[in-house]
């Protein structure tokens, strides 16, 4: 059987996350997502995605400990990324800083402790070079604070606001997993052949950089500061849909109804920030975008993916469009270490069949 991208084909089984397309249902662990964004922290389901349960009291103070620990970065992973140039894309200060991970005392930990290891340090990673890049003095992590405000504190050296971190930790949880996408597929692959953590999250990263995967948000920023105000949104898609292009942050390979990430995002952070002009010019935006979809791909169903409203979230919250695609790489980094360790478990290497459809000489 040919499936071009491997559409619907189904190569594994996992506890880890479902997908429900047609239904536009995600579960982590068998829990609607709705359930699990209320009132839980960025550490909690961390601990639920790679465990099946949330911690006790005592597995939570070991696992803020082990967090608190993994901000500390080695001093050789220090220096690899202070000698980047400072106009080196992020992702690929993340890429090469992770992939240094392979020293022995790293690798002679469990795999589970790796896990929460480079959990820890892809904030302080994406921090220390962004401040880098700006020609801006480093800020150290500060152990008080939970992932979320802490990854806020070091990007700007300023006390993060609670509505901004409560924000930013919402995003966090609603992207932290979703089944065999292409990044963590990437991972999967790599782990398959025994090869090891560090090398997965490096394969994973590399391929959440793509505009089709994770370079999306960024894509939706420029389209909302193209659009400017609700106007002139029917001219400047119907521009894009007659030329040919892709309108950022709409269509999904699995969701074929609206994105639930996209529903709860937009709900939830209309109640924390308020109003605020981009998310009032997503929102117009959006009905009058899957209109002209309709329009000129019918049959399609295109609806907004969680990249839509994650850029207006980001954008009200003053997150950098450069950081986009890392933010959304630290909640995803949990799903990729909790699919590579579910990998290692119940191994086999993933080896698919290619048809060779060139000339015989
Ligand atoms: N705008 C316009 N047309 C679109 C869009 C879009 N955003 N997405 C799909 N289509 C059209 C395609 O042109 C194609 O039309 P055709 O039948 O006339 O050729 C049809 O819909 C099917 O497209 P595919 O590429 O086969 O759909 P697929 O499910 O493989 O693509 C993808 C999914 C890559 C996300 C696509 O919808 C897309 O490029 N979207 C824009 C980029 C984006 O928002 N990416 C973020 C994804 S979410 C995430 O990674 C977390």
């Amino acid at each position: 059987m040919f499936a071009k991208g491997l559409k619907d084909v189904v190569a594994v089984h996992t506890t880890i996350a479902s997908v429900d397309g047609e239904k536009g249902e995600l579960r982590y662990r068998g829990t609607l997502l709705e359930d699990i964004v209320e009132g839980k922290t960025f550490e909690e389901v961390a601990y639920y995605l790679w465990n099946g349960q949330y911690p006790s009291e005592n597995e939570l103070h070991n696992l803020n400990e082990k967090l608190r620990q993994g901000r500390l970065l080695p001093n050789h992973v220090v220096s690899i990324i202070d000698a980047l140039p400072a106009n080196l894309p992020i992702m690929d200060a993340m890429r090469t800083a992770i992939s240094a991970y392979g020293h022995t005392e790293f690798k002679a930990k469990p795999i589970e402790d790796q896990a929460i290891e480079l959990t820890a340090a892809l904030p302080v990673i994406v921090a220390r070079h962004y401040r880098n890049s700006i020609f801006a003095h480093v800020i150290q992590p500060d152990p008080e604070l939970s992932h979320t405000a802490n990854y806020l504190w070091m990007l700007t050296g300023n006390r993060p606001e609670e509505v901004h971190v409560e924000a930013l930790k919402t995003y966090l949880l609603l992207t932290m997993e979703h089944g065999l996408n292409a990044s963590t597929f990437a991972g999967r692959v790599t782990i398959s052949t025994e090869s090891d953590l560090t090398s997965a999250i490096t394969s994973a990263i590399g391929t959440m950089k793509g505009p089709l995967h994770g370079g999306a948000p960024s894509g939706v920023i420029d389209l909302l500061e193209e659009i400017q105000t609700p106007e002139n949104i029917r001219a400047i898609i119907e521009g894009k849909l007659k030329d040919g292009e892709r309108i950022m942050g709409f269509g999904h390979r699995v969701y074929k109804t609206e994105d639930p990430r996209s529903i709860i995002l937009r709900d939830t952070c209309i109640k924390l920030t308020g109003k605020d002009h981009w998310l009032d010019l997503a929102t117009v935006a959006e009905k009058e975008i899957i209109s002209l979809l309709e329009t000129y791909k019918p049959g399609r169903k295109l609806y907004t993916n969680v990249e839509y409203y994650a850029a207006a979230i980001m954008r009200s919250i003053d997150m950098p469009p450069e950081l986009f695609t890392p933010t959304f790489s630290i909640a995803r980094m949990v799903g990729w270490t909790a699919h590579a360790i579910e990998q290692l478990s119940d191994n086999t290497i993933f080896r698919p069949q290619s048809i060779y459809v060139g000339a015989k000489k």
